[in-house]
Formats: structure tokens, C-alpha cells, sequence
């Protein structure tokens, strides 16, 4: 039996079966390019905890997991693009191949100032794996090497992804009715 939408959800974008199919998809890429190296998945808290763990049990090398936490005002606030860092990784990542797990790509700031960040420590190499990829929005350019979605320009929710802290449990994705955003 599926669980009760929350209220302001205007309809479900990716299923749980969706969502689930793709990761083992990207999963199986980021298996085959990075068989044989050092990965070291880094998820930025909180958004992108709940897309490490379902992609990281997918991926079927050895690989450790890190975490950084960031506070950004997105380009709908009145700072865009200002991002920094408030709890910062366990560990060093001199030497080893980092793939940055992103919830989803907006504006792009947040991406570009973490690949800034982190290719100052001397990572063998450095990529970008992210759930969703919303790219009308981007305002600054990176590469992403690794998606599972491209979506519109519409704010959503679950999987992580969150509206004021809320509905990051949900297993799906789905998108916010507009009067709620
Ligand atoms: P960027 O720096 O503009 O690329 O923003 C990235 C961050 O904005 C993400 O990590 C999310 O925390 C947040 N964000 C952007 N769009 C959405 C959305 O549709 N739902 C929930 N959070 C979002
Ligand atoms: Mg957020």
C-alpha cells in the first residue's frame, strides 16, 4: 500500500521503481569507469544522503564515503551564489578519485565552488554524480558526468530533496504546487 501524499504535492514526477532503475543504471557506469581506482563517493548533507546510500549500494567496486555540509542562498534568494562550507570532510582525498554526489544541479554555484574546493586537495581525479540535473536553471556552468534526471524548471521535493526540511523521506519524486514555493 502506497503511503499518503503531504499536502501541496501537485503530482508525482519519478516513482520509487523509477528512481530505483535509474540509479542501478548510473550505478553500473560509475562501476565500470572507476573499476580498479580509489573511489571515494562525498555526499554534501542533508539533500544528498538519501541518493548516496541507494547509489552507493548499487555500485559493485570498493569505495569509502565522506561528507560535507554547505550553507547556500540559491539564485531565489537575496544572495545568489553564496556558498560556503560548515562541516567539512572527515578525511583527505589527496590521491584518490572523487565523485561528488549532488542531490540536484540549479543554478550550478553550489556544484562550481565544491569542484573549486575540493580539486585544491588533490583528488587523482574529480566528478560530478547527480540525482537531478535541472539545467534551464543553470546560470554557472560544470560538467556533470553522471545523471539520473533532467527536469524542468519546477521546485520539487522527496528523495532527499527538501521544502522547508519537510518531505525529504518521501520515496518518490514529486512536484511542489506553485502557490507553495
Ligand atoms: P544550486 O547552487 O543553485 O545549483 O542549488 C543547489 C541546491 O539548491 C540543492 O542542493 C538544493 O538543496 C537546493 N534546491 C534547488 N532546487 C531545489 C528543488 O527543486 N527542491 C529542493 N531543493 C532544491
Ligand atoms: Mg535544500
Amino acid at each position: 500500500m502506497s503511503k499518503p501524499l503531504p499536502p501541496g504535492i501537485e503530482r508525482i514526477l519519478f516513482t520509487e521503481e523509477q528512481i530505483q532503475q535509474r540509479i542501478r543504471e548510473v550505478a553500473a557506469e560509475i562501476s565500470e569507469k572507476y573499476r580498479g581506482r580509489n573511489l571515494k563517493l562525498i555526499a554534501v548533507l542533508k539533500g544528498s544522503v538519501f541518493f548516496l546510500t541507494a547509489l552507493a549500494r548499487e555500485i559493485d567496486i570498493p569505495i569509502k564515503i565522506d561528507f560535507l555540509a554547505i550553507s547556500s542562498f540559491s539564485a531565489h534568494t537575496a544572495a545568489p551564489g553564496v556558498v560556503r562550507i560548515a562541516k567539512d570532510l572527515d578525511d583527505s582525498i589527496e590521491g584518490e578519485d572523487v565523485l561528488l554526489v549532488e542531490d540536484i544541479v540549479d543554478t550550478g554555484f553550489t556544484a562550481r565552488y565544491l569542484l573549486q574546493t575540493l580539486a585544491g586537495r588533490g583528488p587523482n581525479s574529480l566528478a560530478i554524480c547527480t540525482l537531478l540535473d535541472r539545467t534551464p536553471c543553470r546560470i554557472v556552468q560544470v560538467p556533470v558526468e553522471f545523471r539520473c534526471f533532467e527536469i524542468p524548471d519546477r521546485f520539487v521535493v522527496g528523495f532527499g530533496l527538501d521544502y522547508k526540511q519537510l518531505c525529504r523521506n518521501l520515496g518518490l519524486i514529486a512536484v511542489m504546487k506553485p502557490e507553495k514555493t
